[in-house]
C-alpha cells in the first residue's frame, strides 16, 4: 500500500485570546529583525516592550481586526487591518501591520496572509487600501511591489528625534 501524505498548509483566522502570548513573541522577533539598524535602538525596544500579551488582549477586546496565520498549530504571522489613518490619500482601508515570524519568511505564507487581509479590507472599506513601509525596509518594498502595490506617496515618521522616510503603497478597490 502506498504511504499517504498529508499536506500541511497555512491556516488564517481572526486572532483569539489564546494567541496573545505568541503574538507578543512574534512581534518582538519580527520587529527586531526588520528594524535593527533602521529605527534607533531604544525607540525600537520601547515599541517592542509596549506590545505585551496584555496589549494584544486589550486590542482584541476593543475589537481590533487582527488575522493570524498558523502553520501546524504554531503562530507564523499576523496582519492588523482597519480604516486608513490618512483618508485624504483616497484609500478607505489600511494594512497597519503584516509580519511573519522570521523562520517562516520567504515561503509564500506572507502572500497568503496579505491576500486574506486584502480581501477583508476590500469587504469592509471603499476605495481600496494602503500600507506604509519605512523606506529603508527594502524587503518590504520588494514584497509590496510583488503584491501589485502602486507607490502613492512618501512621508516621514519620527523615532527619538530621528526622522525616517516611509513610502505608501496603494491597492485600488
Ligand atoms: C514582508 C513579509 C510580510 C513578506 O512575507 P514572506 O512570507 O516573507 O513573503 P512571500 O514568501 O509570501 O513572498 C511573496 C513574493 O514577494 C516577493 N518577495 C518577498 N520577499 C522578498 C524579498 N526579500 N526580496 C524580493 N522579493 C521578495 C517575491 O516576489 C515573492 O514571491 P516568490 O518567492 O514567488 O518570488 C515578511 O517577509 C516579513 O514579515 N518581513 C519582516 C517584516 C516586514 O517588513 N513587514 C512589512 C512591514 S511594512
Amino acid at each position: 500500500m502506498m504511504a499517504s501524505m498529508t499536506a500541511i498548509d497555512i491556516v488564517i483566522s481572526p486572532a483569539r485570546p489564546h494567541h496573545c502570548e505568541a503574538l507578543a513573541r512574534l512581534h518582538r522577533d519580527a520587529w527586531r529583525l526588520a528594524y535593527r539598524g533602521i529605527i534607533p535602538h531604544l525607540a525600537l525596544e520601547r515599541m517592542v516592550a509596549r506590545r505585551t500579551a496584555e496589549w494584544w488582549a486589550r486590542a482584541l477586546r476593543r475589537g481590533a481586526p487582527i488575522l493570524v496565520a498558523e502553520f501546524a498549530g504554531e503562530l507564523a504571522g499576523y496582519a492588523h487591518v482597519g480604516p486608513s489613518r490618512a483618508p485624504p490619500l483616497g484609500y478607505g482601508g489600511e494594512l497597519y501591520e503584516l509580519y511573519m515570524k522570521p523562520e517562516y519568511q520567504g515561503l509564500g505564507f506572507g502572500q497568503k496572509l496579505f491576500e486574506a487581509a486584502g480581501a477583508r479590507l476590500r469587504r469592509r472599506f471603499d476605495r481600496g487600501f494602503l500600507v506604509w513601509a519605512l523606506s529603508d525596509n527594502e524587503p518590504a518594498h520588494d514584497f509590496y511591489r510583488a503584491m501589485g502595490g502602486r507607490k502613492i506617496c512618501r512621508a516621514t515618521s519620527c523615532f527619538d528625534g530621528v526622522r525616517l522616510a516611509k513610502t505608501g503603497y496603494g491597492w485600488r478597490a
